[in-house]
């Protein structure tokens, strides 16, 4: 498992994601609060900024361009933690 730590407010929480899992899933799991709602890649409510490590954020590369996050926003680092499964420990600036 990779260490997922999660800055929200000022607060950092650390857990531990299988690299098979949702970041958002183990958050929950560890009893960490992120926003979110559809939990599925589409609403955009769980954005968050990866500040260091890498992410695999599947169903972004086979959304269109746009549906959710621009270009822009992929390319400085955000991601939907609902989607992304960890490719190394991370640190991601929650929203
Ligand atoms: Fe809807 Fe992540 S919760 S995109």
């Amino acid at each position: 498992a990779y260490k997922v730590t999660f800055i929200r407010d000022g607060k950092e929480k650390t857990c531990e994601v299988g690299p098979n899992d949702y970041m958002l899933d183990a958050a929950d799991a560890s009893r960490i609060e992120l926003n979110a709602s559809c939990r599925g890649g589409v609403c955009g409510t769980c954005v968050s900024k990866l500040v260091s490590g890498t992410v695999d954020n599947e169903w972004l590369e086979v959304l269109d361009d746009g549906n959710v996050l621009s270009k822009e926003q992929i390319a400085a680092g955000y991601i939907l933690p609902c989607s992304a499964k960890p490719t190394s420990d991370c640190v991601v600036e929650a929203n």
